[in-house]
């Protein structure tokens, strides 16, 4: 089966879940954590290099502050939990979006993380954190301005390389493959640049409930697909 050598996730769907089970939003974000480590030793059984979780979007800091502190309580808590597994699994956790607004004992933590593991080469997992897509085109912008106006760059050399060398992480290859949970038909922000070509799968599971099975289906469906960015199928070159 061709399966993506890079899988992004719209983790949603968290709140609903729970509600539906009479408990508050916190309790689905709790389950939505056990789906992370699930999602992510499926992944590696299928031999994805590099998975990419949107855990918190710039307009997620509009949410109560109640669920955007229980949300950066979690994150911490799941850190903790999970960095030595991380680091057992040789993976290599990446962090990408505004860290800047990120509670600095949070911000710590994922540094720690990112340090030790930032040998690994094999797998990696970016977690997507105060992220925005517009966010990071207008860094990007910010930046390559910065370099016109002190004479670094020359305005007539900005193409897609040089912009996509000033990214959050240049390095990254684009998704294959964007899977979002929950039923939502929308990007909401996510990799705005780097989703080009990239094949966009939604499935009514919410996240919490995303198992086996439904990882499957999403990597079959992609299997199924024919990518001709813009070219013609093999087929009808002749
Ligand atoms: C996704 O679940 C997690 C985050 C956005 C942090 P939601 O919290 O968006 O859950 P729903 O969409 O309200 O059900
Ligand atoms: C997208 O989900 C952001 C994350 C999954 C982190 P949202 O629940 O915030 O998106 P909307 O509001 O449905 O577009
Ligand atoms: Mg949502």
């Amino acid at each position: 089966m061709n399966t993506p050598k890079h899988i992004a996730f719209i983790m949603d769907g968290n709140g609903r879940w729970a509600r539906a089970r009479g408990m508050p939003r916190l309790k689905g974000h709790e389950a939505g954590a056990e789906t992370v480590k699930r999602v992510l030793s499926l992944a590696g059984s299928y031999g994805i290099p590099i998975v990419s979780l949107y855990a918190f979007s710039v307009e997620n800091w509009s949410r109560p502050s109640l669920e955007v502190r229980g949300l950066m309580s979690l994150l911490g808590r799941f850190l903790e939990r999970e960095a030595d597994e991380l680091f057992d699994k040789g993976i290599r956790l990446r962090v990408m979006g505004r860290r800047e607004d990120l509670p600095a004992a949070l911000d710590k933590a994922l540094a720690k993380t990112e340090e030790r593991t930032a040998g690994f080469s094999g797998r990696q997992l970016v977690l997507c954190l105060s992220y925005g897509g517009r966010t990071e085109i207008a860094a990007a912008a910010r930046s390559l301005a910065r370099d016109v106006a002190s004479g670094l760059v020359d305005p007539e050399k900005i193409d897609e390389s040089l912009f996509a060398s000033r990214l959050y992480l240049p390095d990254l290859p684009d998704p294959d493959l964007i899977v979002r949970t929950s039923g939502e038909r929308r990007l909401s922000n996510f990799l705005l640049w780097q989703c080009a070509y990239s094949e966009l799968y939604s499935t009514p599971v919410a996240w919490p409930d995303f198992g086996e099975d439904d990882f499957r289906a999403a990597l079959e469906d992609f299997a199924s697909r024919q990518r001709r960015f813009g070219g013609l199928e093999p087929a009808a070159q002749a």
